[in-house]
């Protein structure tokens, strides 16, 4: 059963192609961080909700979650046309083992998402806690559109923040933009050239791969993974080198 504490709506940043910031106050247990929320409102007399990955981390008061709105959905349309100080319903506790508790230890920690996936891992990079068990961190945002990148300041701050440690890679697949990878990364993992951009190597001995968001990139990433690199899916009972956080 789900105890719900009531949020107070702090501020709406919206972006291009539907994109949202939403900011929240309100009194929730301690959370860790990569883990997800539930949001829930009222929509024709009836509350729904639906899950949210945290951007802040668990030491930040203030909530902030990134969001796209679905012209279609249910859910996602209420959240984005909100008022200043709406009030919401947000789960008390916080759920998820997309968690660096549920990482083994391993030379290279790749971090893979798409779009609004980026949350987790904005959440994990600022709180910047129990990381020193990995030699190298990567962190790889896929994107159709340059203009779906809204944290770019946060990301250049971590990077500025882990002193050559934290690698970042931006692909776009829907644009040639200068200084990103144009395509989808499903060929430069095959191809190897991932790893020649990165300069560091992506095989089962030395590395783990987290990836979060879009459930079909996430598949042929996964698939890739193994196929290619001879990986296998991590389970709490079975040790493997990839995690996913699947978005629907
Ligand atoms: C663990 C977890 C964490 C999540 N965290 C986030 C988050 O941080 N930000 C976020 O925007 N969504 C997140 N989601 C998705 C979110 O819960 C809702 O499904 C989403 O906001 C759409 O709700 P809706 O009712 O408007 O549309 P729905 O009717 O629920 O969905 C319609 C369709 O929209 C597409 N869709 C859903 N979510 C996304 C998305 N994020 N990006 C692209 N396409 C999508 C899918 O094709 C889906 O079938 C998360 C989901 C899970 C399970
Ligand atoms: N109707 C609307 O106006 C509207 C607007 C936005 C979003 N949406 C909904 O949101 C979803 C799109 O979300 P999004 O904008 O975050 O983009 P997305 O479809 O989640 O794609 C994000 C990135 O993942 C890549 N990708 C997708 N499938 C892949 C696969 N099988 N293998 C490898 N890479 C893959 C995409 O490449 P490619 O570019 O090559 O696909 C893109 O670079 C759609 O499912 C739609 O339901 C609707």
């Amino acid at each position: 059963m789900n105890n719900w504490v009531i949020g107070n709506i702090l501020d709406i940043k919206k972006y291009p192609n539907n994109l949202f910031k939403i900011f929240i106050k309100a009194s929730i247990d301690k959370f860790i961080s990569g883990q997800f929320t539930k949001i829930s409102i009222k929509i024709k007399k009836k509350y729904i909700y639906r899950a949210y990955s945290f951007v802040n981390n668990s030491q930040n008061l203030i909530l902030e979650f990134y969001i796209l709105f679905i012209p279609n959905g249910k859910f996602s349309y209420k959240l984005f046309n909100s008022k200043i100080n709406k009030k919401i319903k947000i789960s008390k506790k916080s759920f998820g083992f997309f968690i660096l508790d549920e990482i083994p230890k391993c030379k290279t920690l790749w971090m893979i998402c798409t779009n609004t996936g980026i949350g987790p891992y904005l959440s994990i990079l600022s709180e910047n806690k129990n990381l020193e068990r990995f030699k190298n961190l990567v962190l790889i945002y896929v994107n159709k559109f340059l203009t779906n990148c809204n944290y770019n300041c946060e990301i250049k701050n971590l990077r500025n923040n882990y002193y050559g440690k934290l690698h970042i890679l931006n692909i776009i697949s829907r644009e040639k933009i200068y200084s990103t990878l144009n395509g989808r990364i499903n060929k430069f993992i095959i191809n190897g050239f991932l790893e020649k951009i990165i300069g560091l190597n992506l095989n089962y001995k030395n590395s783990h791969i987290m990836i979060c968001g879009n459930p079909n990139m996430i598949k042929n990433t996964q698939n890739i993974l193994i196929k290619f690199r001879n990986m296998k899916k991590h389970l709490r009972f079975k040790k493997g080198n990839i995690t996913i956080e699947k978005y629907w």
